[in-house]
C-alpha cells in the first residue's frame, strides 16, 4: 500500500552534508517508484545550526523533528565547536534529539557483508558470518544522570557525571532487546559491570526478571570488559547485545570495525513516537569535502528508516540488496578497498546504488 510520509532531514556537520543528498536521492527513487508520497524537510542541526542560528537544536529544527513521521540524521560536530560551552555543542543537538523525542532504544546492527571480509583489520575466519545487533539504551545511564558537572575545589576542580538506572529503564531496553532476539537467533547477551558498580547489579537483576517472559530466549551476562575482548576474539558468538548508553556506544563502535569500516553501519533510534534513524560514525571532519567518505552507513540508515518507521518491508530489503550488489561488484569507497582496488566518492558510489535500484525496479 502507498503510503504518505513525511521526513526530517538533519545533514549536520563534516560529511553529513555530503552523504546525505545521496541518502535522499535513494529515498526519493524507492518512494517514487512503489508510489509513496514522501516529503523531505531539510534542518539545521548541530554545529551548522550554531553557526546559523547560534544554538546547536534550534526550535524549529526540534519542532520539524517532533511532527515529522521519521528523522533522518547524518552526523554532528567538529574541532571548530570543541571550545564552546558545554551546552553549546553540537553533540547537545544529539542528545537533546534523544532525549526530547523519548528514543529510548538505540539498534546498531553489525553484519558482514561477505564481499568485505577481507576489508576488516581482523583474519576472516574470526568475522566470516557475524551478524551481531547492539541494542544500547539511549536515554539514560551516565549520558544524562545527574549530579553532573565541573566545579572548583580549593586544589583545582571537581568533575562529577552518574551512571542511573530505574527498573523502568531497564525493563523497556530489556523488552526490546528479547523482543528482537526472537526475531533473529534468539540470544541476549546483557553486558554489564555488575562485579563493581550498583547500578549495574540492578541492571543484571531486572533483565533476569524481565527474561522469565521470555524463556524461549537464551540469556546470558557478561561483564563489559569481558565483552569488549570477546569481540574481538570470537564475534560469531554474539547475536543480540544488550547493554547500558555508555558501554553500547564504546562497545557499538567496536562491533563496526568488525565489517570492515564504521562507514557502513546504521543504526535506528526508536522509542515512543518519531524514530530516529542515523549511521553511527561521526562527521569524520578529517575527510570532509573531499567526497570520499562512505554514505552506505547513511543509506543503509535510510532502509531501516522504510523498514521500522513506515513497515516498508520489501522497499528496504531493495536499498540493501543494492548496497549488497554494489559491494559484490567490486565498487568500493576508500575505507573499505583492498589495496590495489579502484577507489570510487561518495557521489560514484551514490550513483551506483542509485542505478541498481532503478534498475530492478524497471525489471520488476
Ligand atoms: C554515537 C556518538 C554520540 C554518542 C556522540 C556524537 C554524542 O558517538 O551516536 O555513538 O556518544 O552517543
Ligand atoms: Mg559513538
Amino acid at each position: 500500500m502507498a503510503v504518505s510520509k513525511t521526513i526530517a532531514v538533519l545533514a549536520g556537520d563534516g560529511v553529513g552534508p555530503e552523504i546525505m543528498p545521496v541518502a535522499v536521492e535513494v529515498l526519493k527513487a524507492v518512494g517514487k517508484h512503489g508510489g509513496h508520497a514522501l516529503t523531505f524537510l531539510p534542518a539545521p542541526v548541530g554545529g551548522q545550526a550554531i553557526d546559523d542560528m547560534g544554538w546547536p537544536l534550534p526550535d524549529e529544527t526540534l519542532r520539524i523533528a517532533r511532527t515529522s513521521d521519521a528523522v533522518l540524521l547524518g552526523a554532528v560536530g567538529g574541532p571548530q565547536w570543541e571550545n564552546l560551552a558545554y551546552e553549546r555543542r553540537p553533540e547537545r543537538a544529539l542528545l537533546g534529539l534523544r532525549e526530547q523525542l523519548g528514543l529510548f532504544a538505540n539498534l546498531r546492527p553489525a553484519r558482514l557483508y561477505a564481499e568485505l571480509a577481507d576489508a576488516s583489520t581482523l583474519k576472516r575466519e574470526v568475522i566470516e558470518g557475524i551478524d551481531v545487533l547492539v541494542v544500547r539504551e539511549l536515554t539514560g545511564g551516565i549520558y544524562f544522570g545527574k549530579p553532573r558537572g565541573v566545579e572548583a575545589t580549593p586544589t583545582g576542580h571537581r568533575g562529577v557525571n552518574t551512571e542511573v538506572y530505574t527498573t523502568e529503564e531497564i525493563t523497556r531496553i530489556a523488552t526490546v532487546a528479547f523482543e528482537a532476539a526472537r526475531k533473529r537467533q534468539g540470544r541476549v547477551t546483557s553486558v554489564d559491570k555488575a562485579n563493581v558498580l550498583e547500578s549495574s547489579e540492578l541492571w543484571r537483576r531486572v533483565v533476569t526478571e524481565v527474561h522469565h517472559t521470555y524463556r524461549d530466549v537464551e540469556l546470558r551476562h557478561m561483564y563489559v570488559d569481558n565483552c569488549a575482548m570477546q569481540l574481538i576474539r570470537n564475534p560469531r558468538q554474539f547475536d543480540v547485545i544488550l547493554t547500558t548508553n555508555l558501554f553500547g556506544d564504546i562497545l557499538s563502535d567496536a562491533a563496526a570495525m568488525l565489517t570492515g569500516s564504521i562507514g557502513m553501519l546504521p543504526s535506528a533510534s526508536v522509542g515512543a513516537t518519531t524514530g530516529m534513524y542515523e549511521p553511527i560514525h561521526g562527521s569524520a571532519p578529517d575527510i570532509a569535502g573531499q567526497d570520499c567518505a562512505n554514505p552506505i552507513g547513511m543509506i543503509a540508515s535510510g532502509a531501516m528508516l522504510l523498514r521500522y518507521a513506515f513497515g516498508l518491508e520489501n522497499e528496504a530489503a531493495l536499498v540493501e540488496g543494492a548496497i549488497q550488489h554494489v559491494l559484490a561488484t567490486g565498487s568500493r569507497t576508500r575505507d573499505i578497498a583492498d589495496s590495489g582496488a579502484t577507489v570510487i566518492g561518495t557521489r560514484e558510489m551514490g550513483a551506483r546504488i542509485l542505478e541498481r535500484i532503478d534498475g530492478l525496479q524497471v525489471n520488476a
